[in-house]
């Protein structure tokens, strides 16, 4: 359970206990991942079904990797190749997987609230692997762990946001988060990639990358959706790498101990460059592995019900 949820759906409303008690979890999760015997019994008998409807590598993978390291069946299903492709809807495809007796739904839609929809719809434990532009939960409690393991407390930590803050449900999701357990986050990009009133949800805007990147104890760049060029958000992406992508000599602007991070898939040379993605200061792959361990710790509590 997730509070007095069966699912888990996004950060807004989900309490900062909750949120603690997963990132406990995640360091048992992660012991057992690095570990030479990956395998416990936590989701035996239990069936695990992944249905997405949108590109995937990490989230899919890391769901169906540690559903099968605890014991699970894990099945994938996309809309390409499913009954999706002959017209079915969201809602009966789901209640059609869920009455295969699923007992965790892991889904992914371009549509923001789609995940809400299906949980109000399946007995099955919904958990959102990113719905539209609303929120992606579960890379946001990982981005935060992985934070937490490298600063100790998120208390007065200057945490910076770059990019297309617009279109990205990992922004909204870490900005809920973050803010609930006291960092002091900043968000930069061009005008055009940021909401309107988003100061509403305690951030502090930037419009020049130099200015945010000072001092700043955590970096996290933005995947910048190349389509949205064709939108006119940006000239072109050579120049949006010059304007605002992150490299060797902005990286010195921040604290001399500020870690790296990105949600992936990167754009190299564009958000940031190669130099810093393979930097000492950059976490991104830990964040790929810590998803792995948060998300098997997230379906163990999913079925505590
Ligand atoms: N960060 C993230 O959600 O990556 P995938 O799209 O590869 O799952």
């Amino acid at each position: 359970m997730f509070g007095n949820s069966k699912d888990l759906l996004g950060i807004r409303d989900l309490p900062k206990s909750e949120i603690i008690d997963i990132l406990d979890r995640t360091v048992e999760m992660k012991k057992i991942i690095m570990s030479k015997n990956r395998r416990t019994t936590d989701l035996q008998g239990r069936t695990v079904n992944i249905l997405f409807y949108e590109n995937s590598t990490r989230t899919r993978l890391s769901f169906e990797m540690g559903a099968k390291m605890m014991g699970s069946t894990a099945c994938n299903i996309s809309s390409s190749g499913s009954s999706v492709a002959k017209g079915e809807n969201l809602i009966d495809t789901a209640r059609t997987i869920d009455v295969m007796q699923t007992d965790i739904l892991i889904m992914r839609h371009g549509n923001s609230g789609s995940a809400h929809l299906v949980a109000k719809n399946v007995n099955a434990s919904v958990i959102n692997g990113g719905d539209g532009m609303n929120e992606h939960p579960t890379q946001a409690l990982y981005d935060a762990y992985t934070i937490r393991d490298k600063k100790g407390d998120f208390k007065g930590l200057k945490v910076v946001i770059v990019g297309d803050i617009s279109h990205s449900r990992v922004a909204r999701s870490n900005i809920w988060l973050l803010n609930k357990m006291g960092a002091n986050v900043s968000i930069c990009g061009p005008k055009t990639l940021i909401p309107a009133q988003i100061e509403q949800m305690g951030v502090k805007v930037y419009n020049d990358v130099e200015k945010a990147l000072d001092g700043a104890d955590v970096v996290m760049g933005l995947r910048i959706q190349l389509e949205r060029q064709k939108g006119g958000f940006f000239p072109n992406v050579d120049e949006y790498a010059k304007v605002w992508g992150i490299d060797e000599e902005r990286l010195k602007l921040a604290a001399p101990d500020a870690i790296v991070m990105h949600p992936g898939p990167v754009n190299r040379e564009v958000e940031i460059t190669s130099f810093v993605y393979e930097c000492e200061q950059s976490v991104i792959d830990e964040q790929v592995t810590n998803g792995v361990a948060l998300r098997m710790g997230l379906m163990k509590k999913a079925i505590e019900r």
